[in-house]
């Protein structure tokens, strides 16, 4: 008689999901929800130690640029060819250059050359600046800042350095490298 199973033994039947346990139930278990927060926790920490490893590159514009040779600037003349892609102005004087930045020294607006007033308007809050940086009205508590500028020594093209600065309240305009001469 051995070997015979009795009837009515119970019978182990491996199932996944276990018996009477469905997808969707399991979803909605508390083990579910454990398991999808894990699944998140662990795909943000991921993408967070994946951030970590790849390098932070930043693309800023660069801060030197050529800006032709003298003989393509007009004498007495702002030249605004610059100000959209670098923020600077070029003023041509008789017996040189110097660049300009174009930010407002009250709260940072971009001002306007205004040709027929020959003086610089910023929008904002009405601070007005000669054709020399010089501030003469308005909240601007002073003039604006010029850059480095060069010539080239391998081809003689203009060359601004942003870099550098140079604020006349300081004397620095004073600075060789703060004009071009002609
Ligand atoms: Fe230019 Fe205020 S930002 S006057």
């Amino acid at each position: 008689m051995s070997g015979i199973p009795i009837k009515d033994e119970p019978v182990v039947v491996e199932s996944y999901p276990p018996y009477g346990v469905t997808r969707r139930s399991f979803l909605f278990s508390s083990a579910g929800v454990a398991w999808a927060t894990f699944s998140m926790a662990f795909g943000a920490g991921m993408a967070s130690t994946l951030r970590f490893m790849l390098p932070n590159v930043l693309f800023e514009p660069p801060t030197s640029f050529k800006a032709g040779y003298l003989y393509e600037y007009a004498v007495g003349e702002v030249d605004e060819r610059w100000k959209d892609k670098f923020g600077t102005w070029l003023v041509r004087t008789s017996d040189g250059m110097y660049a300009l930045s174009t930010t407002c020294t009250h709260l940072g607006c971009i001002p306007n050359w205004l040709k027929n007033e020959l003086k610089f308007k910023c929008p904002c809050h009405g601070s007005g600046f000669y054709a020399t940086g010089v501030n003469f009205e308005g909240p601007a508590p002073r003039p604006l800042e010029r850059y480095r500028i060069a010539l080239d020594p391998n081809d003689g093209q203009i060359v601004v350095d942003k870099s550098k600065k140079f604020q006349q309240e300081l004397g620095q305009w004073a600075d060789p490298e703060a004009f071009l001469k002609a």
